[in-house]
């Protein structure tokens, strides 16, 4: 799974593994025709897309976008010679340049990152394995985590921390950040969670005082909000009536823009019609079985005539 925040506990599984969260909700949403054409917006590694193309037919078609180069090699694998999917590495919100105006019949996002990026130290997502602080999906495009931390002054660093991690300690973190500087780059993760240990008062039970410091950076290096943000109405723009769009967020602030987006598309435009009155969540197995499921919620629309 994945879109985990980057708090996970030790003892979840290492490895190239992504178990997909809300696999059978996921697919039951999109309500996958045979024939139809699908697109999975967050490829990963290829647990959702795999599902999708196993129950495609001859005629069915699968496009899979991620911004990430490890998930093209993964697409590569699976796909093979089969003619019936197709990668594409690029943002999501740019899902209008690559899919056409009311022709697919279902589109999936699984938002946020997956195991594999997390558990990888040399991505630098995690406190909780030391490596460079990079934390770009893309590491071709943008700014790094340690180039943000490097150029960005006390303010604007403790606005993101506040804002992207709901941390009340931003301003006093954001000090000891500007103050470490003074000792040279902060290049690692392993040396930004040592400064924020140190920062913040107190301790929080089961969780790593660099959690919220560390989500906050993640989401602002790779623009998430800005991208759930611009693809929604995109992606609501690629379905042809009646085709579905199935979203899974990971924390709240995630969630709260994909509920009122897709309230506006329903509401204010008349574009879709809400599937999930409440969202769907994992079942206490599927969280025993994965804890990075635990915050995941599903909601679903269908596109309107
Ligand atoms: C939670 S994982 C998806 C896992 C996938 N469903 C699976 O079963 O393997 C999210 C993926 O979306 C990608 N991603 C996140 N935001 C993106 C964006 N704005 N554009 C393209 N890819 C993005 C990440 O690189 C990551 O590989």
């Amino acid at each position: 799974m994945t879109g985990a925040p980057n708090g996970v506990p030790m003892e979840e599984p290492r490895g190239g593994e992504h178990a997909p969260v809300l696999r059978n909700a996921a697919i039951d949403a999109l309500a996958i025709r045979a024939d139809g054409s699908y697109v999975d917006a967050t490829f990963g590694r290829g647990g959702h897309a795999g599902e999708i193309l196993g129950r495609l037919g001859e005629e069915g078609k699968l496009t899979a976008i991620d911004r990430d180069p490890e998930a093209e090699t993964a697409a590569a694998l699976l796909f093979q010679a089969d003619s019936r999917a197709r990668f594409v590495r690029a943002r999501f919100s740019e899902l209008g340049r690559h899919v056409e105006s009311a022709s697919a019949d279902g589109v999936l996002f699984d938002l946020g990152v997956s195991s594999p990026q997390l558990d990888d130290a040399r991505r630098g997502f995690s406190f909780l394995r030391d490596g460079p602080l990079d934390m770009r999906m893309d590491p071709d495009a943008g700014e790094s985590a340690a180039d943000f931390l490097a150029r960005a002054d006390e303010r604007e660093i403790a606005g993101v921390i506040a804002r992207l991690g709901e941390e009340r300690h931003a301003k006093r973190i954001a000090r000891a950040i500007v103050a470490a500087r003074a000792s040279g780059r902060i290049a690692t993760t392993g040396r930004l969670a040592g400064v924020v240990a140190a920062a913040v008062p107190g301790r929080e039970p089961g969780r790593h005082p660099a959690t919220r410091t560390f989500q906050a950076l993640r989401i602002h290096v790779n623009d998430e909000l800005g991208e759930i943000e611009r693809f929604l109405a995109v992606a609501a723009d690629c379905l042809r009536p009646g085709g579905r769009l199935v979203v899974i967020a990971f924390h709240s602030l995630e969630d709260r823009i994909v509920k009122h987006t897709l309230r506006a598309l329903q509401q204010r435009d008349g574009l879709v019609q809400v599937l999930t009155k409440r969202p769907l969540v994992p079942s206490s197995d599927e969280v025993d079985r994965n804890p990075r499921a635990r915050s995941a919620k599903l909601r679903a629309a269908e596109r309107m005539a």
